[in-house]
């Protein structure tokens, strides 16, 4: 199959890029810095020579970029089987009224704007191909939970939420699947805090994220495991069910993990 990925430079994206390249599938990497793109694509095809593996900058807030995008896979790979609305941002974690304007404009015009082209540009380029499934990627927020300091990420990723359902039920009956992708709680650049701003504040957080968080190469097999299963419009592939919060949390009596150790946190 034939696999897009925004935002696969690093973090979720780069894991679930590799974990698709595992299984014999090609890819296209993208984000908005072309050096990153370039960077990535060079190693991926030295771990995966076999692999058909483009590369195209992107930022998914520009439609032009998102089309060009969608160009390039076709271009580079026939046709695109799934297509993985990944790429997004949390912002700065400070309270809403201390927040700069245009930190939160970038957030949602990333997390909601740019998902929004994606699917505007994949929609009808998949309707065309007669096939393929567009996953979005959820996030805190997506199932109406609230916490302080993270308002614009939290309203970003319940308007995913919103947004994939109703494109679900747009495409009801087409050959196009809209879906959800979450993956759960994941150690990236996004989760941990620069070191200058690791204080106390962090240290607690670490309890929570010590029982919750997986890491992306615990993560990115079952989704993209999910992903390549997922067959009715609709789907959901998620990783930390509601079940498995409370497992964590029962088991976490007797069993100590430390997640951010190994890693070097
Ligand atoms: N980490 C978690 O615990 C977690 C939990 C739930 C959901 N998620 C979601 O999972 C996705 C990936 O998160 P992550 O933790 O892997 O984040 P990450 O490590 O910060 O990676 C984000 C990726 O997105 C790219 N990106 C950022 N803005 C972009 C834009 N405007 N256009 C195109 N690419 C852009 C980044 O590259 P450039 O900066 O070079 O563009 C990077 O490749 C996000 O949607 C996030 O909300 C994460």
């Amino acid at each position: 199959m034939n696999i897009v990925i925004t935002g696969s430079t690093k973090g979720i994206g780069l894991g679930m890029a590799r974990e698709f390249l595992k299984r014999g599938h090609d890819v296209v990497i993208s984000s908005r810095r072309a050096d990153a793109v370039d960077t990535t694509v060079t190693e991926l095809r030295a771990e995966f020579p076999d692999r058909r593996i483009a590369g195209q900058s992107c930022d998914v807030v520009e439609y032009a970029a998102v089309e060009a995008l969608w160009e390039c896979a076709v271009r580079e790979l026939g046709q695109v089987d799934i297509w993985v609305n990944n790429a997004g941002r949390d912002g700065t974690k400070v309270p809403f009224f201390a927040l700069p304007p245009e930190d939160y404009v970038q957030t949602v015009q990333t997390n909601v704007i740019g998902m929004m082209h994606c699917c505007r540009v994949v929609i009808p380029g998949m309707y065309k191909q007669g096939s393929g499934k567009i996953f979005n990627m959820e996030g805190f927020g997506s199932n109406g939970q609230v916490r302080p300091a993270i308002a614009p990420y939290g309203t970003t990723k319940y308007a995913v939420k919103y947004l994939t359902k109703a494109l679900a039920l747009e495409l009801k009956n087409t050959p196009v699947q809209m879906c959800y992708l979450s993956p759960g709680i994941v150690v990236t650049d996004m989760l941990v805090p620069p070191p200058d701003q690791r204080g106390e504040g962090w240290e607690r957080s670490k309890k929570i994220l010590n029982i919750l968080a997986d890491t992306v190469e615990t993560v990115t097999p079952f989704l993209v495991e999910g992903m390549l299963k997922a067959n009715k419009n609709g789907a959901a592939v998620r990783w930390l069910t509601p079940g498995k919060v409370r497992r964590r949390f029962a088991t976490s009596l007797f069993r100590k993990r430390d997640i951010f150790g190994p890693l070097g946190f």
